[in-house]
């Protein structure tokens, strides 16, 4: 029987992001033995806001940069683990330039690796199922932990290499890692620039919501919680060395979830706008979580798409501004993209 690891002492890279700081709140409530170091370079996707309500004494936050290896390394000599969400993390930025995405995601990942390699640090990767590339609509599998590496998109592909980095200091160098690759996530503090956010506080601002290409995309949607669950208890359970998908069945067409926040917002069904499409854009992605389910016994408990999407909604509606900061910027971006 493997033995549980009980980490006291973690750094979370990117927490001050949407995953990162949902991960953080999920720690704090639910490990009371645990303190916890975030550091984050406050990109315009971090809000030190979004650890806002956190008790001081479980939280040190560090502004600075995964690619900075001296304040890496100071902070490592301190640690039991670190669960690394740092990134660029938005495809159509990675379209528009992706020099940033190469440096974070990547030279940011190997200054982690050779940190945790000198200080003896326990390794979680956060990563996502678009290293795998895309599935068909009538494809009738899934991706799972064997499926091979196939990304399409700067953003994509920087992760995949991210990944192949953490399992080379595992092969190579015995780093005790454990990686995991989640489906897309939704929930509360997610940045006004992704499909969910943008499409929400367009209909609060007056502006109607846009679907790029024919809407049929698929993503497989999971609770922002879920992930977070499924993060420490792969951290905490996982057997060193192993990746795990992590998703929670919730595959649907992007015209179908724009519908349903259409129709939760009072607007008529058809209200929006079709959009030029994404470049090189993935048609479908989809999860099998078995290995994760059956062998730690980890179950994802927001299963109910529609109500989550509801209390994301309220959210919105509650903390324009927070989100009211960003909207105009990213609106104008998207304009010069014809999206
Ligand atoms: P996000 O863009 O909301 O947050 C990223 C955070 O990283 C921000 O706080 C930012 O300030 C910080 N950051 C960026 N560059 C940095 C640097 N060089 N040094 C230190 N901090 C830096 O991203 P997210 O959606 O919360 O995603 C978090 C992680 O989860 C990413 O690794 C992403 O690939 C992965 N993931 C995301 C999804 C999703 O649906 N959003 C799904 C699966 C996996
Ligand atoms: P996004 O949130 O960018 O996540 P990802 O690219 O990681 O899946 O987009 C989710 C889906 O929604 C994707 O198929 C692109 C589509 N999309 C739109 O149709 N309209 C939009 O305004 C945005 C931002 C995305």
């Amino acid at each position: 029987m493997t033995l549980e690891f009980s980490p006291k002492r973690i750094i979370v890279t990117g927490g001050a992001g949407f995953i990162g700081s949902n991960f953080v709140h999920w720690v704090v409530q639910n490990e009371p033995d645990v303190q916890v170091t975030v550091l984050d370079k406050l990109t315009y996707a971090g809000n030190r806001a979004n650890l806002e309500g956190i008790p001081e004494d479980r939280l040190t936050f560090v502004e600075g940069d995964i690619c900075d290896a001296v304040l890496v390394d100071s902070l490592f000599a301190d640690a039991d683990a670190v669960v690394h969400f740092a990134a660029e993390s938005h495809n159509d930025n990675s379209i528009a330039d992706p020099s940033s995405f190469v440096r974070t995601n990547v030279e940011g990942t190997y200054t982690l690796l050779e940190a945790a390699r000198k200080n003896g640090v326990r390794f979680h990767h956060v990563s996502t199922d678009e290293v795998y590339g895309d599935l068909a609509l009538d494809d009738p599998t899934r991706f799972t932990e064997e499926t091979p590496y196939h990304p399409s998109s700067p953003y994509s592909s920087t992760k995949a290499a991210s990944d192949l980095l953490v399992r080379a200091w595992h092969r190579t160098y015995g780093l005790p890692i454990t990686i995991s690759n989640c489906s897309n996530n939704y929930g509360p503090r997610q940045h006004v620039e992704k499909f969910i956010p943008r499409q929400i506080t367009n209909i609060l601002s007056g502006l109607r919501p846009k679907l790029y290409g024919d809407g049929l995309n698929v993503r497989d949607w999971i609770h922002v919680d879920d992930h977070s669950s499924a993060v420490w208890t792969i951290l905490t359970k996982g057997r060193l060395g192993e990746t795990y998908l992590i998703g929670a069945n919730g595959e649907k067409s992007n015209l179908e979830v724009l519908r349903e926040i259409l129709v939760a917002m009072g607007k008529e069904p058809d209200d929006f706008d079709w959009v030029k499409d994404r470049p090189g854009h993935d048609r479908r992605y989809a999860i099998d979580a078995t290995k994760l389910m059956t062998e730690l016994g980890w179950a994802p408990e927001h299963t109910d798409f529609v109500t989550g999407l509801h209390d994301v909604i309220g959210w919105y509606r509650d903390n324009e501004p927070w989100w009211r900061v960003d909207k105009t910027e990213i609106e104008a971006n998207y304009a010069k993209a014809e999206h």
